[in-house]
């Protein structure tokens, strides 16, 4: 055991199995969705306080969602709205900063002015930066970043390059968080996640409280990091 505690900075979560959730209960799939978004809130309130957490990253839409029934895809798009509509509120009162991170262009005009609106409104809230990942997929993060360095007229890139030209306001996450049992990152963060700990929890996002979150969080503490070196 080493005898520091891990300083956890950045946190990122995979809230998957809010279908199985639903299902489970013989409800629709929406039932979980809605369910799963309240969750969000309670995990928002917990890190703003948390002493060493400065941004937590959701993982709420990839790039591969879009195969989902529209019909399943266009509740998650109103939920989204209805979301951030309700929880300014909540962003507000616990000084959290939200951010979107993935290609939000292809969301209606409506959904597009909800996210910016509410990215200006908490821009200087300074306790959390609350990320949300929409229509987010790693690799695409990655090729839009190389993509803008070449434009600013870059022949050579470096890692350090890469890092500052993604969306994320970090380049490292420390703690990785998925629900549900898989066990798979899912195009998610890529870059970000060379040396992460990963937590895998059997736990469905609908049922998932802060009470485990800060068991998850203990254990990361106290987990050995080696980054390659000797312990
Ligand atoms: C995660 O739950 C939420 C989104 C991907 C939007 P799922 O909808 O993937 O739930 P399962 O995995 O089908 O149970
Ligand atoms: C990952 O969950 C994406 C989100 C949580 C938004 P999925 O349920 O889409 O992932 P796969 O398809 O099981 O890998
Ligand atoms: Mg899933």
């Amino acid at each position: 055991m080493p005898t520091t505690k891990n300083r956890l900075k950045n946190l990122a979560i995979i809230m998957d199995g809010n279908g199985r959730w639903a299902q489970q209960r013989g409800l629709n799939r929406t039932k979980g969705h809605e369910k799963g978004a309240e969750i969000i809130r309670d995990v928002t309130r917990y890190c703003a306080k948390h002493p060493t957490i400065e941004t937590v990253t959701f993982y709420a839409f990839s790039t591969e969602n879009w195969k989902r029934p529209k019909l399943e895809v266009d509740f998650l798009m109103r939920l989204l709205d209805r979301y951030l509509q309700n929880e300014l509120a909540t962003y507000q009162e616990n000084n959290v900063r939200f951010m979107a991170i993935g290609d939000i262009a292809a969301f209606s005009p409506k959904l597009q002015a909800r996210i910016q609106t509410t990215e200006e409104a908490t821009r200087n809230n300074t306790d959390l930066i609350h990320v949300l990942a929409l229509n987010y997929g790693g690799r695409a993060e990655i090729t839009h970043a190389v993509n803008n360095l070449i434009k600013a007229g870059k022949k050579e890139i470096s890692e350090a390059d890469i890092s500052s030209a993604l969306q994320t306001p970090y380049s490292d996450v420390d703690l990785l968080i998925r629900t549900s049992g898989e066990e798979r990152v899912s195009n998610y963060l890529l870059w970000q996640i060379s040396y992460t700990e990963f937590y895998f929890t059997q736990t469905l996002w609908p049922d998932f409280t802060v009470e485990e979150l800060d068991n998850i969080v203990t254990d990361f503490e106290h987990r050995t990091r080696r980054f390659g070196g000797l312990s």
